[in-house]
């Protein structure tokens, strides 16, 4: 039986996390579609494939084969055969990953491969244009959401935890509100609330309460 549940949201706002622990407590897949986009960029890098070249993105798109497969628990992406998992979190692949999602071609060729890789499973996606444009009609649509200073806070936390201590609170604040104005106004798929999904604000809640709110909103629908 198929059964899709959408999690849309702005940069920072715990889709990940959330869409792996509901998953895991209702026996759902999960698809991380942020993850593909990146995938393409580090082929991009690789293959010096220039984003001006439109002709060649094109043509490479065609070249591009993306697996997913759980290993221990963990979403581990393919490119090619090879696991790229690690090579998708670079500097240099966060600061081209969003230029490369804008490019209509590769959106096309992702959302083809997203509705694709869905098609008949029970499975929690998150991205930022799932509920509005890859499932329209997707059972369940949320979009998780926390105000910019509490995603700032979040991204600050993540950093001591690394051991960065050079980017103060600030800076953080106004690159998590400069991603969200870059999002939200982007010509191709800007961050949309679906007007039928249900809003789940984090900003004040821990995990688990985000957790047992999003759960019971798919429940009642399963
Ligand atoms: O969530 P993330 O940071 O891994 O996403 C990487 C980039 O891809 C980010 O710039 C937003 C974009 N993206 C998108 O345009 N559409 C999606 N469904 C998912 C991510």
């Amino acid at each position: 039986m198929s059964f899709i549940v959408a999690i849309d949201g702005p940069a920072g706002s715990g889709k990940g996390t959330i869409a792996k622990l509901v998953a895991d407590d209702l026996g759902f897949l999960t698809m991380d579609t942020g993850a593909m986009y990146r995938c393409v960029t580090v082929y991009f890098i690789e293959n010096q494939i220039s984003l001006e070249e439109e002709e060649k993105v094109e043509n490479s798109l065609e070249k591009i084969q993306i697996d997913m497969k759980d290993i221990d628990g963990t979403q581990n992406f393919f490119l090619n055969g090879e696991n790229v998992s690690t090579k998708i979190r670079t500097k240099e692949v966060d600061s081209l990953v969003s230029q490369v999602s804008h490019l209509v071609p590769v959106r096309l060729a992702m959302v083809h491969l997203q509705r694709k890789l869905a098609e008949g499973k029970k499975i929690i996606m998150e991205g930022r244009d799932i509920g509005t444009n890859v499932f329209p009609n997707a059972d369940v649509k949320i979009y998780l959401d926390a105000t910019p200073e509490e995603r700032a806070r979040r991204r600050m936390e993540q950093n001591k935890a690394k051991g960065i201590n050079n980017i103060s609170f600030e800076e953080i604040l106004e690159n998590v509100k400069f991603r969200d104005y870059n999002d939200m106004t982007s010509s191709v798929a800007p961050l949309k609330k679906a007007e039928d999904a249900i809003t789940v604000d984090s900003s004040n809640l821990t995990i688990p309460q985000v957790v047992e709110r999003v759960e019971n909103i798919i429940k009642e629908r399963m």
